[in-house]
């Protein structure tokens, strides 16, 4: 079945099941999950990878004021993770654990390659490390808070740490590092951090501790009692666990790996565009291709935190807005790549003006007209002219722009251009007036709806990897049959003469309750 098609690997970040998943994390795997939705629909053989990161201190300390033990907690809280892709939609071929076997298995041989490699070796830390963010800061880095603590620049609390650990061999990978960066230029986007992390790795790089001694909630070092490996390293691995390291002569691995993109946010870049590379360079395996690093939400301008409590919960959202909807906002919204605010006045009034007013009421005045004035059967079109040619082709013409701007993960750009054909067809349809060609010309009237119906057919195709369960719908409306929905139906055109059902509104308006 798949034989023959290009393949597509993208993963997500995987999530700490210390917290409740938020829109933050709904976020970045939504980005994913339109990438991987576009490209099965455009012919590829995609592979999503989402999951948990269920070792390190910080699961193990909430385990503990959880009063159960980790692995307990983490089979209950992972749960809320799996839930989300339920409640959101999300497409993704496999939900990867850190507490899975198959995850240890990998682990450990990865490490082994890096013992052969020469690039670890055992010494002794002495510093700070952050349990909130799993990282190690220099002293230089971090600031003095109050009762004479140090603090790290993401805001995050530092403890003096003083153990035997393991050491990578980073201080090596500088060079290579930035000969990757150099021959890859879109391994990091966007460019603004790609520079950002130029600075950094030019700045001089220091060996990695990878293992800890303190506590035990982790993957054991091989051949080293007492020592379990950093979580970030454990973590990291999990991308290529997923398609069958270490096992590189899988079919799995063979086809998906290197991946295309790895979805990261802002602040977890370093871990994804500096230490991982290294470590597979070091351990002899390909580089993945690209890692996007995403801007951070606040809520109506605040940082969402838990002791505001003012973090949006995805759940809470879909229910008073809709699921589309909110997928739709938060890919229009803001510049992929940029930080963004959510606020309910930019959330409504997307809704109800690009959803309901600009591409929902197009939909539903051309499908009543069919209803009405067609007999409920798609019209058969007379002769094209150049407004009806013009219409039809700016519609062709998107996929190549959704193309080129999905590949550099510019969704709003995409949302814009789609919008710029929603906005051509409302030009078309008041311009031709079909109302008024009932009486007067009925053969026009048929070809403008015929133009206008197929307009909307492609939107709808080209919509759905955004919005999968609304055009779904709008598509049953134009009774297009479900093997005539992937990109390569856009080269076709609808039937006339069949029959459709009965339409219905597609996107509601939001009507502020009254107080
Ligand atoms: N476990 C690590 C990732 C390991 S990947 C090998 C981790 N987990 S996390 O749960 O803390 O964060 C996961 C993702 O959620 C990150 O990409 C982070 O940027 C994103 N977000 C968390 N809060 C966010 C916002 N307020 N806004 C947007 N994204 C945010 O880091």
């Amino acid at each position: 079945m798949t034989a023959g098609k290009p393949a597509y690997y993208v993963t997500t970040p995987i999530y700490y099941v210390n917290d409740a998943p938020h829109i933050g994390h709904a976020y970045t795997t939504l980005a994913c999950d339109v990438l991987a939705r576009f490209k099965r629909l455009d012919g590829y053989q995609v592979h999503f990878l989402t999951g948990t990161d269920e070792h390190g201190q910080k699961v193990e300390k909430s385990a503990e004021a959880a009063g159960i033990d980790p692995q307990a907690f983490t089979d209950k809280v992972s749960q809320n993770f799996r839930d989300l892709s339920g409640l959101l939609n999300f497409s993704n071929d496999d939900f990867i654990r850190t507490t899975e076997e198959r995850h240890k298995r990998s682990c450990q041989a990865l490490w082994q390659k890096l013992v052969e490699a020469g690039d670890i070796y055992l010494g002794s830390y002495a510093g700070w490390y952050a349990v909130r963010d799993e990282a190690y800061y220099a002293e230089s880095e971090l600031e003095d808070g109050e009762d004479g603590k140090k603090i790290a620049p993401s805001g995050a609390e530092c403890e003096w740490v003083e153990e035997e650990s393991y050491f990578f061999r980073l201080s090596a990978w500088g060079e290579r590092l930035l000969k990757l960066y150099e021959e890859q230029p879109d391994f990091i986007l966007p460019a603004s951090r790609r520079n950002e992390v130029i600075s950094f790795v030019k700045g001089g790089l220091k060996d990695l501790s990878i293992s800890r001694t303190t506590f035990g909630w982790g993957i054991p070092v091989p051949d080293a009692p007492g020592h379990i490996m950093y979580v970030w390293l454990d973590a990291l691995t999990n991308y290529i666990t997923a398609v069958g390291y270490p096992d590189a002569e899988s079919e799995n691995f063979k086809t998906f790996w290197p991946a295309d993109v790895h979805m990261v946010g802002k602040d977890i870049l370093r871990f994804h565009a500096v230490y991982w590379p290294a470590f597979l360079m070091a351990a002899g395996v390909p580089t993945p291709k690209r890692v996007f690093a995403h801007g951070w939400w606040t809520n109506e301008g605040e940082k969402m935190s838990k002791t505001l409590r003012n973090a949006l919960v995805p759940a809470e959202l879909v229910e008073t807005y809709g699921l589309d909807q909110l997928r739709y906002f938060l890919l229009r919204e803001v510049p992929f790549g940029n930080d963004g605010d959510f606020s309910r006045s930019a959330m409504v009034g997307r809704m109800n003006y690009d959803l309901a007013n600009q591409f929902g009421n197009l939909a539903q005045r051309v499908l009543s007209m069919i209803a009405k004035n067609c007999g409920g059967q798609l019209p058969q079109p007379g002769d094209l002219d150049a407004d009806d040619e013009a219409m039809l082709d700016q519609a062709t013409g998107l996929l190549q722009d959704l193309r080129k701007e999905l590949d550099v993960q510019q969704f709003h750009i995409a949302l814009t251009k789609t919008w710029e054909v929603v906005s051509a067809a409302n030009r078309y349809i008041d311009h031709a007036a079909p109302w008024k060609l009932k009486k007067s010309d009925p053969a026009r009237m048929a070809t403008v709806l015929y133009v206008l119906a197929d307009t909307i057919r492609q939107l709808a195709i080209l919509c759905q990897p955004v919005m999968p369960d609304a055009m779904e719908k709008m598509l049953d409306q134009l009774a297009v049959d479900t093997a005539e929905r992937d990109f390569a139906a856009l080269q076709t055109r609808l039937t006339p003469g069949t029959a459709l059902p009965a339409p219905e509104g597609i996107f509601p308006r939001f009507i502020e309750e009254e107080a």
